[in-house]
């Protein structure tokens, strides 16, 4: 039966391509979020709605649109996304683990290595012309070799992200209310400690959790005061589970040594403290950035929504 699908923000058309061509997709070419009025307007009499992050789907829209059967999150992350709305409505929900997994982890080791050897204030100073003559004592960094990596949230971005790290041949330390499997644990030379260890022991923190109402300013001012001096924060996950307030504090009084940041609070505004400061590399959220990644989850994506609509399980639902 022919259906009939709302695409909320701009995907790619390799992905768009796969819908059947007797469905009828109405698609907004553009990046910029609808507001919540104009998104229950295009969803009116739609039986699928794929979109982005950048979309709010919450009570009042599920509520406005019963004709509504399945949301295709186009990210892993689903906090933009009443699950539990969906779930009372009988609304399917769906996301895109696994072809951003690699990606994903790529981006987070790209902000540890970038902020440690501090390679963007070394672009800068190389293209400001400062650089007259060699000198012993510039832009000196952090070692990552051997050092101690602490990732809190242990799922597929989180091991990914570890297991990267035995090149460096560094200790890993992991949080995560779950415990791995022991087989995990020692493919990944990976150890679970309590959040507190591993902010003390850690020299880099990297976040990899979902935000939930529970990991919410997981580090908080005091989590932070935790960390060591020489400490770096990553954070590639979710911009909530930081207080920004409080971090910013954090790296103004060196009560750590640097962030590297891809998400924040209140996107895409950043906190004019982190602006202001050189301790930081700031990256407006592109961890699954690549040409591949963006594509495999354009099209996962699809088939979710298209699954649905024809009456078969959804590959990736959103449990
Ligand atoms: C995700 O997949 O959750 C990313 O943050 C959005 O690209």
């Amino acid at each position: 039966m022919p259906r009939s699908v709302f695409i909320s923000n701009i995907l790619n058309e390799e992905a768009r391509r796969l819908l059947p061509t007797d469905w009828a997709v109405d698609y907004n070419d553009s990046d910029l979020p609808l507001p919540k009025k104009e998104l229950i307007r295009r969803l009116q009499g739609k039986d699928g709605l794929i979109c982005h992050i950048i979309s709010t789907i919450d009570e009042e829209v599920f509520a406005g649109c019963p004709t509504l059967k399945v949301v295709a999150n186009v990210a892993v992350g689903f906090n933009n996304i009443d699950v539990a709305a969906a779930k009372r409505h009988g609304v399917v929900v769906t996301n895109t683990p696994d072809v951003l997994t690699e990606t994903t982890a790529d981006f987070a080791w790209a902000l540890l290595m970038a902020t440690a050897r501090r390679v963007v204030e070394a672009d800068h100073y190389a293209r400001a012309g400062a650089w007259k003559a060699w000198k012993w004592d510039v832009l000196w960094g952090a070692d990552v070799y051997g050092k101690t990596l602490g990732i809190v949230g242990f799922g597929r971005i989180g091991r990914a992200v570890a297991r990267r790290a035995s090149g460096f041949n560094m200790r890993v330390l992991y949080h995560d209310a779950v415990r791995a499997d022991a087989t995990a644990e020692r493919d990944l030379r990976a150890t679970l400690v309590s959040k507190d260890t591993l902010l003390a022991e850690a020299d880099f923190v990297t976040l990899h959790t979902n935000l939930t109402p529970e990991t919410r300013h997981l580090i908080d001012d005091a989590a932070l005061r935790r960390m060591k001096k020489t400490a770096i924060l990553v954070n590639a996950a979710r911009g909530p589970i930081v207080d920004e307030a409080a971090l910013v504090r954090a790296l103004s009084e060196r009560r750590i040594a640097a962030a590297g940041l891809d998400v924040f609070e209140e996107e895409p505004t950043i906190h004019p403290g982190l602006l202001s400061l050189q301790n930081v590399v700031l990256a407006p959220h592109i961890a699954s950035a690549s040409h591949d990644t963006r594509i495999g989850m354009a099209t996962l994506a699809v088939r979710n929504c298209m699954a649905v609509l024809e009456g078969k399980p959804p590959l990736t639902p959103v449990q």
